[in-house]
């Protein structure tokens, strides 16, 4: 079991993407438990604009499930503690691959974090960004909206294998602003909650190892829950999944469904 240890908070994404032995410091100390928060990776106005876009969207067309398959479309579906998921969760999911066209050039505006993810794991930095998969995975971009009074999601770990060693995620969203309490944490030794949201905002890019237990606490318990009104915590996940047909890696218990066997 990797427990969580330090924060480091750093502004200097782009500078340290061209820095292969700080890149193999930042390895070492991700893998033996730290997390590292980088500054403003994408800029503020960029991603108010997305999630106003994804408002739009959400509010006026039906979610759907859809499994990850190659040429699979861009969709958007809600999870209500869906039993069928492996961790159980409660937020609204908007997803993009890399093989189709979006209007904010999605993956180009966030290939510098997945360079990141990609070097940090000791892979080549463009893997798996093509418009084809590779070794059967692809790179997906997974915004969420946890809603106030209802959103979240259980304590678990991710597979880390040979495609990754830590998920980033980005805020875009501001806790004590959009939302007061709850939020994203990962699991030190002595069992308290490290509430990584305390320390970022948005354009705040996180890194930390897929194996130490982190989640999702409630957001705003005590807050009439209101789907629609899309207030509460947004943020965006760097993903890279096995498509549905592969069985060669673990499978990704975040944020897939299986039906139980
Ligand atoms: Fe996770």
């Amino acid at each position: 079991m990797i427990f969580a240890r330090d924060i480091y908070t750093l502004d200097n994404h782009e500078m340290v993407l061209n820095d292969p032995d700080k890149i193999d410091k930042i390895r070492a100390d991700i893998k033996a438990g730290d997390t590292y928060i980088f500054k403003q990776v994408i800029p503020q106005e960029t991603l108010s604009k997305i999630r106003n876009y994804l408002t739009q969207i959400g509010s006026n067309s039906l979610p759907n499930y859809r499994a990850i398959e190659r040429n699979c479309p861009n969709f958007h579906r809600l999870n209500r503690w869906d039993s069928r998921a492996y961790v159980k969760g409660c937020f609204h999911q908007f997803v993009f691959f890399p093989w189709n066209e979006d209007v904010f050039d999605l993956f180009n505006l966030c290939r510098p974090v997945y360079q990141m993810k990609n070097l940090l794991s000791g892979l080549s930095a463009n893997k798996f960004l093509g418009k084809t998969p590779e070794d059967d995975c692809t790179a997906r971009l997974a915004f969420q909206f946890y809603p106030a009074g209802l959103g979240g999601l259980n304590k678990h770990t991710d597979p880390v294998d040979s495609h990754q060693l830590t998920v980033p995620t980005m805020m875009l969203s501001q806790k004590g602003v959009d939302f007061h309490q709850g939020g994203a944490y990962v699991e030190p030794e002595n069992g308290d909650r490290i509430f990584l949201d305390d320390f970022c905002g948005w354009g705040d890019v996180v890194y930390f190892n897929a194996q130490i237990l982190h989640g999702v606490e409630r957001i705003d318990p005590d807050v009439q829950p209101d789907w629609l009104s899309f207030q509460g915590r947004w943020m965006l996940l760097f993903a890279v999944n096995k498509l549905s047909s592969n069985k060669t890696i673990s499978d990704s218990v975040d944020l897939e469904i299986k039906e139980k066997s």
